[in-house]
């Protein structure tokens, strides 16, 4: 069942056999192999180092393969060192020794090369539609919850802002992240089938035909990078690290807001959970889990960046470690996107504690500064101004908005009637976020 044993004086230990082996992480590549392969035979047989029946044989047989493994009547297990020694033993198995000239002009290392790059691009499709399925979950969210609330800094409270206006930040931060997948796309859109092991091959092949079969923008430049680098599945992991960043923060607040302590939103039952111990727990554990699962992408990239780091040209086989992080990483980032969007589109929003917890804290005292500010006053005086009119609050437990005119002027000699339809909430927000945002 081995690709290499030629040159073999002695079997290869069964300890090193299992140790080599990384059929159980490749397999999900068994399509991009055979189509690579697919690729790859149809190019040999235009170029005639395969003759046309010779050619035909090997695609139809290994489309049985790929038909057998999508029955489940041939597993993905066995003693293989790995998919692409199972595709082409069982390839034999089918059409016998033609099979034999499928490897003609081709190293495992190119292959392996242009079927991981094959399934990332694919998969990097999924992760942006995912993300735009979660972009029109929130979008739909912040329309209809359009109401006020506090915004924060240093999580206290700073100033009135919209529910809207705070799911639109996590909208755009997606915007972004989903540039970033876009780019990684862009970057690994180049076919390194043909690069052989290495140095290419002395057989009159044609890479650009394989390239376009296989939907790759071109051919790589360069042999050893085309076999040797992984730098697009790190582009993708760092673009999937951003976008866990983004989510692990959204789960943060919604942990937060769900929390009695906010009491803003609340946490549909089908994506909470309960407590062993304590009936009446419901617990925020989707965001939770996301918010911790953000950590295993971050430490996938650090490993793949970490086998990388040190390897000379062109391939090794530390580079085999590059599958195990990647999948895992994708995989989480899929599920979490799921779940994300779920959790948003079936939370419901109080919008009462939105609005009672604005009215707590001073939220409009930076516009009462600006008030005193239209008024003459520079704003250095004006927010000192406002600092005593804040003691002054706390020292008899009101509102600015609810002491007299009197007791403002005595603070400030130039406030007038006017200011309570300055600082009022709900002014604020159609002069500030409404009006700079669609100018
Ligand atoms: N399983 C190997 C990998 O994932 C395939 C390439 C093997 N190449 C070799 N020269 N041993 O990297």
């Amino acid at each position: 069942m081995k690709l290499w044993g030629g040159r073999f004086r002695k079997e290869e230990n069964k300890l090193m056999e299992d140790f080599n082996s990384s059929l159980h992480v490749d397999q999900r590549l068994y399509k991009e192999d055979i189509r690579g392969s697919i690729a790859h035979v149809n190019m040999l047989m235009q170029s005639g180092l395969l003759t046309q029946q010779e050619g035909e044989k090997i695609v139809e047989g290994l489309l049985s393969v790929l038909n057998d493994i999508e029955e489940k009547t041939l597993p993905l297990e066995g003693n293989y060192e790995d998919i692409h020694s199972f595709v082409e033993v069982n390839l034999t198995k089918h059409i016998g020794s033609t099979a034999k000239k499928l490897h003609t002009a081709r190293s495992r290392n190119d292959q392996v090369a242009v079927d991981i790059r094959l399934y990332a691009k694919n998969k990097a499709f999924e992760v942006i539609e995912r993300i735009e399925n979660l972009k029109q979950t929130l979008q739909a969210k912040a329309k209809e919850n359009n109401v006020i609330m506090p915004g924060y800094t240093h999580l206290q409270r700073a100033q009135v802002i919209t529910f809207q206006h705070h799911l639109l930040a996590y909208d755009q931060m997606l915007k972004r992240d989903k540039k970033r997948i876009e780019s990684a796309i862009e970057i690994m859109d180049e076919s390194p089938i043909g690069c052989g092991a290495l140095a290419g091959t002395t057989h009159a092949i044609n890479r650009e035909m394989t390239a376009k079969e296989l939907g790759f923008s071109k051919p790589v430049d360069n042999f050893l990078d085309g076999v040797s680098d992984r730098d697009y599945l790190l582009e993708l992991m760092s673009g999937f690290s951003i976008l866990m960043m983004h989510l692990s923060r959204l789960s943060e607040e919604l942990i937060l807001w769900s929390s009695q302590e906010f009491k803003f939103i609340q946490i549909d039952d089908a994506y909470s959970t309960g407590s062993s111990i304590m009936p009446q727990k419901k617990n925020p554990d989707a965001a939770e889990l996301i918010r911790g699962k953000t950590g295993r992408v971050y430490g996938s990239l650090t490993s793949l960046l970490t086998t990388m780091k040190g390897l000379p040209l062109a391939y090794n086989k530390d580079m085999q470690e590059d599958k195990e992080p990647f999948f895992d990483a994708l995989d989480t980032v899929l599920s979490c996107l799921t779940i994300m969007s779920k959790m948003i589109a079936t939370m419901k929003v109080n919008h009462e504690n939105m609005e009672k917890a604005v009215k707590k804290g001073f939220l409009n005292a930076t516009e009462v500064a600006d008030y005193l500010v239209s008024k003459g006053v520079a704003f250095r005086d004006a927010h000192s101004i406002v600092g005593s009119i804040v003691i002054y609050c706390e020292d008899h437990q009101k509102a600015i908005e609810e002491l007299t005119l009197e007791e403002l002027r005595q603070i400030s000699s130039v406030i007038d009637e006017d200011i309570y339809t300055f600082i009022d909430y709900q002014n604020i927000l159609n002069k500030g976020i409404k009006v700079n945002l669609l100018r």
